[in-house]
This record gives C-alpha cells, structure tokens and sequence, in this order.
C-alpha cells in the first residue's frame, strides 16, 4: 500500500475538475482497505467519480476504490446470479452482461462510474432501474472495518436514492454488488419512447439485448455528451415531483409540457424541460455551461473550477422557482 502526495484529481472525476488530493492512495483488494482503516478513518472515496462535483483541494486521505473482478455465483437454464467487485467499470459489465446473453441492465448502457457506485444512487435510465436487478450489497463499515450485508430491502431503493445516501451516508464503503440476470426469457423493456422510435428506424422488431443497449448507446451518444471529451456528470438534478394541482395549472400555461404520473396526487416532470424553458439550454460562460443538447446537464469544457459549476447551478435552481415555483434538488454530489 502506497500513499502518494499531491494528487491531481482531474482524471479521478468525469467532470474533469482539477483539485489536488494532499495524500492519495489506489486499493484493489477488500483486504487492504480493512488494513488500511485500521490506520486512516478520515477519508474521502472516490470510485468512477461520475456523481461528484469537486469544488476544492481535498485535506483528508483519498481512497481510490479499484478493486476488480467478476463471479458467478450460480446459474441455472433461465438465470444467472453474479457478484461484481465494486472498482469494475459500469458500462464494460453492462457490455460483457450483453455479449454473455444476461438480461437486465441492457437499458443501462453507457451510464459513466463503476459497480460499486450504481446502489447508491440507484441509476436508472430508459425506464428501468438498477434495483431491479441487485439482491445483495457488500460493503466494509469504516468504523470497524467490518464487512456486512445489506439486502435488496435493506437498500431502502426510491427514486435517485438509497439507504447510502440517508441514514448509511458516510459509513460504509461498497465492495461489491450482487445481481440477479436472466439467461432466457429475458423482460425486454423497449417501450420507452426514445428506444422505440430508435428500433423502429433500424427496422428492429423483435429486438435481442443487444439491439436494445445499442439504441441505448445510440441515443445518449445524440444527447449526452462523452465525460472523455466534455466533462460533466450527467443529470445534474433530479426530475421534481410536484403536485397534480401545481401541475394541472402549469399545464394550462404551457399545454406542451411533457410530464409523467406518479401518482393520482403526484407528477413528475422533466427538470430538463424547465430549464430548457427558462433560457439556459446550450448557454456557456467561458469554461462552463448548460449542455447544448440537454438542459439537464451542465458541462466543464475544460477549465471551469467546481465552484463556477455550483454558482451556475445555484442560479438555474433560483430561476427555476421565481418562474414555476418548483425546488430543484441538485442529484449530484457537491464536495464542498
Ligand atoms: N427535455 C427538454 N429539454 C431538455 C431535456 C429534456 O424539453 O433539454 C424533455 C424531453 O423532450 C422529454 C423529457 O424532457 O420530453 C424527458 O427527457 P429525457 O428522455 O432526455 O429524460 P430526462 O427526464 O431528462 C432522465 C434521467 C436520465 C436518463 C433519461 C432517460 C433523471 C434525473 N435523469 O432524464 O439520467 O438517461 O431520463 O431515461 O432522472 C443521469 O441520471 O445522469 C441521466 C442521464
């Protein structure tokens, strides 16, 4: 175990925000960050950095978690139980999940970060999600170095949110991530609209798993820009749910706003739409900005600092109440 001085982490967070970790530290095996939290319980983690917006150097111990690997844990004809280590990168299990026939996760193609990461903030994209799909989550308690166990339900899986981001917050470190796939009769989800109308102009009619995760691949190549090339951390906020009457008046002054049920008393509606609406979509200040092509990702074209960032982010929530009276909640982790 090696300790490195005076890290930049720009490589370490898709934002490409350049802040220095004064002491920095790679570990690939569960063994060694049990070791290694018998000395240092004041650490900061840092995984596929895909959730994170830096916004200054970082005092205390970075722990790079890059602990690798993939195992079966049983099959049969119909499914398949797997246990992934948490440094694995997420769309590369989602691609080797393709090329083996396992169902589940197809629709979560290309989505940036590693495994270890996914339970946290649950992702989910083209209507599915990945608790779905998890049974198990092994994670290390910093506290006692001890590994434990958190079912699917003690997960505690809503919407951009898990028992990691609330009561665990802070306390655990993932090691790795169990799932549930299928091998046949795999539960296709090809309805949402993006995926259907991307199938239908490939002539596809009865899709297979990779058909789906390449119209996945397709369709946020179109709109998502590439963390490689222009740094940024996906949806910034999350969708708001307002209620069905806050939502039935705003409907009669923007009949064209897209909307989903959530319930009889609540809808969500697309945060990118309301800030589209407010002005921001494609705007940039400098080496910052509103993604040209979806609102709901703000973007660091090179140089911008985490706090630029956070300002811009400050000012599309305030716009966002003064002109429709809804809170946006930032989904992203702001390191402050
Ligand atoms: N829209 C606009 N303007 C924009 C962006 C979107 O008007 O700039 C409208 C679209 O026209 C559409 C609706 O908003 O009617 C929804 O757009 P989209 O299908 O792109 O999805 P989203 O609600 O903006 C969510 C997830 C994404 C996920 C997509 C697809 C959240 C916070 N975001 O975005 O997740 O890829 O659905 O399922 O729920 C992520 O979490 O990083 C992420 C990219």
């Amino acid at each position: 175990m090696k300790i490195s001085q005076n890290i930049s982490l720009k490589n370490y967070n898709t934002f490409g925000i350049n802040v220095t970790a004064k002491r920095f530290i790679s570990i690939d095996s569960v063994y060694e960050l049990q070791q290694l939290l018998k000395v240092e319980k004041d650490i900061f983690l840092i995984s596929g950095g895909s959730n994170m917006l830096l916004t200054k150097d970082i005092e205390n111990l970075v722990v790079h978690i890059n602990i690798k690997g993939i195992s079966i844990d049983k099959e049969n004809n119909n499914d398949v139980y797997l246990t992934v280590n948490a440094g694995e990168n997420w769309h590369e299990f989602v691609l080797w999940c393709v090329e083996n026939n396992y169902g589940g996760i197809e629709n979560l193609s290309l989505i940036p970060g590693n495994v270890g990461t996914c339970p946290i903030q649950n992702i989910g994209a083209y209507g599915i999600e990945v608790k779905d799909t998890i049974t198990k989550v092994e994670a290390i308690e910093i506290k006692t170095g001890k590994l434990v166990q958190f079912s699917n339900q003690e997960c505690d899986f809503g919407y951009r949110n898990s028992i990691f981001k609330n009561d665990k917050k802070g306390k655990y470190i993932i090691c790795s991530v169990s799932f549930h796939l299928t091998k046949s009769n795999h539960n296709l989800n090809s309805s949402y609209g993006a995926i259907e109308t991307e199938l239908a102009s490939n002539k596809i009619t009865n899709p297979t798993l990779k058909d789906i995760s390449d119209a996945v691949i397709a369709i946020r190549k179109s709109k998502l820009p590439d963390p490689k090339e222009i740094g940024n951390s996906g949806s910034f906020f999350k969708n708001p749910v307002i209620s069905r009457t806050q939502f039935l008046k705003l409907q009669k002054k923007h009949p064209n706003i897209p909307s989903y049920i959530v319930s009889s008393t609540e809808t969500k509606v697309p945060a990118g739409w309301l800030i589209e609406q407010a002005g921001f979509k494609g705007k940039r200040f400098g080496e910052y900005g509103v993604h040209e092509k979806q609102a709901l990702v703000l973007v660091n074209y090179g140089k911008a600092t985490g706090k630029e960032i956070y300002e811009l982010a400050k000012k599309i929530q305030d716009t966002i109440f003064k002109k429709f009276e809804i809170p946006l909640e930032i989904e992203v982790n702001i390191i402050q």
